[in-house]
Order: C-alpha cells, then structure tokens, then sequence
C-alpha cells in the first residue's frame, strides 16, 4: 500500500483524504457521547450468534459493538472498499482482543465470501455506494442464507429506491421502524444457488 507509485496515484489520495474526513466525523468522543451503537446495531436487527455483514464499515463505531452482540457463536464480517478503513478498524480488532470478526478490505458487490452464509447485512451511514446498489444487492442475495436480512438505516436514501432495486434482487420489505428497513430474502436470484 505505501510504495512509493502508490503513495503518487491520485485513487489513493482520493481515499486517504475520504479517510481523514470520515475519521473526523465518525470516530470521536462527542458522537460516542451523542450516539449508542448498540441501541442502534439492535434496531438494525443485530441479535446473539448471528452472522453478520457490515457494509461499509468506515473507522469501525459498529464494529466491535457488533462483536460484542453476536458473541463467540456469532461472527461479524467488516468490510470496506477504502484501505485505509480497512487497516483502521482491523487494528482496532486487534487491540480490543476481539476474536469473532474480520476486516475484509472489498466492495460489497464481490464480497468473496461463500454463498448462503450471513443471518444479517446492515447498511448504516453508507450514503453512497462505490459502484452502485445494485450490483451490491445482488452479491446479498448471493451470501445470505435462505431466511436471510438486509437491514438499512435509510439515512439519504429514498424508501421508493432502495424498494425497488432490492425487489429486482428477489428481497421484499418486512419491516420499518423510523428510519430503519428490514428486507427478508424471497429466494435465490439464480435458483442453481439453493
Ligand atoms: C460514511 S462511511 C460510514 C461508516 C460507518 N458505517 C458508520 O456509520 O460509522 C461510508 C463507508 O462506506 C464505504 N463504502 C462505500 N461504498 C462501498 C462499497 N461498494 N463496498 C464497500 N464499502 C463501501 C466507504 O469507503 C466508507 O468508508
């Protein structure tokens, strides 16, 4: 990551300065003071020995807390397209001790893990996608087991979109609770996949 051609590629300055920025606002005492993860991991439908997907982890204010909630038969999956996050959040896992998550450095539409693997994946502050919903959705279909949840803080997000482009990857809203949706996977997108 630090060689001296990468440390002069201009992708690269993109997501340290996106890094800085993202850090400043999303990793400080005032919103641990302002906000409570698990409050909000658990109206996101966070519960014991889940597995769990978080989509666009950032400077990590959900990780460990999620851990913590899905316990050791649990396992939280983090992942971020930024590299620098990526490094951040998995030091951060490293320091606290925490046994039971991992930091995937990936876009969310090519998450690597196998198929019909993840109780639960939660958008929360992701206001924009590297690539698209899209392809992201699809990938969702993909990993989550039969039964399987997508849960959104809506945030900048319009209900009527995310409706739509999850119905087109076989999901369909289940609940709402203020700004939170929860979709219940209908199916397999590719019915070889179940
Ligand atoms: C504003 S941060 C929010 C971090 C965290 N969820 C929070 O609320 O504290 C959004 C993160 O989503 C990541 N992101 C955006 N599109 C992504 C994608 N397609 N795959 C993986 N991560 C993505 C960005 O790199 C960024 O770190």
């Amino acid at each position: 990551m630090h060689d001296k051609k990468s440390l002069l590629n201009k992708d690269n300055w993109i997501a340290r300065v996106s890094f800085w920025m993202i850090r400043f606002m999303h990793d400080n005492i005032l919103l641990r003071k302002l906000r409570n993860p698990f409050q909000e991991l658990e109206s996101l439908g966070v519960k014991k020995g889940q597995k769990v997907l978080e989509i666009g982890c950032g400077p990590g204010f959900f990780t460990i807390p999620a851990a913590n909630m899905v316990g050791a038969e649990g396992h939280i999956y983090s992942l971020d397209v930024n590299p620098f996050f990526v490094r951040h959040v998995s030091k951060k896992v490293v320091q606290k001790g925490v046994t039971n998550a991992e930091v995937l450095h990936a876009n969310a539409a090519d998450t690597g893990l196998p198929g019909h693997h993840i109780d639960l994946a939660f958008f929360i502050g992701v206001p924009h996608v590297s690539g698209g919903i899209q392809p992201v959705f699809c990938e969702l279909n993909r990993v989550l087991k039969p039964n399987g949840r997508v849960s959104f803080h809506l945030g900048r997000w319009s209900e009527e979109t995310i409706v739509d482009e999850m119905a087109k990857c076989r999901f369909e809203l289940d609940e709402t609770s203020g700004p939170i949706r929860v979709f219940r996977k209908l199916g397999a997108l590719h019915e070889t996949n179940e």
